[in-house]
């Protein structure tokens, strides 16, 4: 290998409120050498999920917090360079949880995610959003939790985002009218115009529970909500009677130091006989495969669209994470840092 270092971000402390560039410290390590059942691989994109900004918190969650000092946790696609396993070839693409660094030791178990192989004819992006946690969860959290029913309201926060825009499409699919709550007019026109949302509202720009009001006057039957917060209780004063209310996130409160209080309108959950539930999509691990077979079934019949926004360059690693948190990615937040650089099997 000619080239030595390996280039990696690590958490340097735990942050306080709003996530900043120097949480994150700039590091040079060996690339690592490689033990018997192990294989190298050379990251090509890194993915970004708000839950990152939990995980490094110090606290207890559905995993264990990442420590200071380690490299940034990140789920990635790459290229295997070199390997010392029977099963992983050089130039196989994989995706798994390689983190913030150019190269990573990796074996079969272990990890976030235990490495998967990327068939050679898809896009080495898909994994990471349509296809991968984003894609899924939206998958899950829409069909398992909110059950959606033809001639249903549903409306989704954070709609314009890599997860509500598949999550508000796949309830399309399923034949009920949508609305998408999302940060701006370019968004708002993306979900009416691409994303085949029936209406939008700019909570920027608009009274969230007068617009629900009006958009719902028989009331919203499935709420998915990614963001938490004033949105999550505009729609709550809305739920019909046995609404489902998918708790899938609540990036609103990602970044404060101190929770919030919860949720004002939560008696409508009593008065209308109406379930909030959360869940995480690790726990459909065992269904991933028929369920991203199906995302793809409707991609190929022009039924579901999706938005990648992929900024470059590995330095810019904690500035692109930062861009959840402003609303500035446009779809799946995604960083290139590398090209393939063997023939792709
Ligand atoms: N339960 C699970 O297993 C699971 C798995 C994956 C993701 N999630 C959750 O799904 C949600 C969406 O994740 P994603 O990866 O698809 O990210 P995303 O929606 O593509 O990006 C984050 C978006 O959140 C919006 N946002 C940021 N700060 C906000 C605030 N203070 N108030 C309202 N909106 C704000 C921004 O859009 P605007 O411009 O519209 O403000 C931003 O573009 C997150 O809550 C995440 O934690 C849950």
């Amino acid at each position: 290998m000619s080239q030595h270092i390996n280039r990696q971000w690590h958490l340097a402390c735990r942050p306080q409120g709003m996530v900043k560039e120097s949480d994150f410290a700039y590091h040079e390590a060996e690339i690592p050498q490689l033990e018997d059942g192990q294989f190298l691989v050379r990251n090509l994109y890194l993915a970004f999920e708000p839950a990152m900004r939990g995980w490094i918190e110090d606290r207890k969650s559905y995993i264990p917090p990442v420590q200071i000092g380690e490299v940034m946790r990140a789920l990635s696609v790459g290229q295997v360079v070199e390997s010392r396993h029977p099963n992983f070839r050089p130039g196989e693409c994989v995706q798994g949880g390689f983190g913030w660094q150019e190269y990573a030791a990796a074996s079969e178990r272990g990890g976030l995610m235990p490495p998967t192989k990327i068939p050679a004819d898809t896009p080495l992006t898909w994994p990471l959003g349509v296809l991968g946690v984003t894609g899924l969860t939206a998958y899950f959290g829409i069909l398992d939790i909110g059950q959606p029913k033809a001639g249903e309201t549903c409306v989704v926060s954070g709609a314009a985002g890599a997860t509500g825009s598949i999550a508000g499409q796949v309830a399309k699919i399923k034949g009920c009218r949508v609305i998408g709550i999302a940060g701006g007019p370019e968004k708002c026109r993306w979900l009416t115009e691409e994303a085949h949302y029936d209406a939008a509202i700019d909570y920027k720009a608009e009274d969230v529970e007068a617009r629900l009001g009006a958009l719902c006057p028989d009331g919203i039957y499935l709420y998915f909500d990614n963001v938490g917060g004033d949105i999550l209780d505009a729609a709550l004063a809305h739920i019909a009677l046995n609404a489902r209310v998918v708790l899938c996130g609540g990036i609103s409160r990602y970044n404060e130091a101190t929770p919030p209080p919860g949720p004002k309108n939560y008696m409508n959950l009593v008065i209308q006989r109406a379930r909030m539930e959360g869940f995480i999509v690790i726990d459909y691990t065992a269904r991933f495969g028929q369920a991203a077979r199906e995302l793809t079934e409707w991609i190929t019949s022009d039924q579901l669209t999706f938005q990648e926004d992929i900024q470059e360059g590995f330095e810019n690693a904690p500035r692109t994470f930062l861009r959840l948190f402003e609303g500035k990615n446009q779809g799946k937040q995604l960083l290139k840092i590398a090209e393939p650089s063997l023939d792709r099997l």
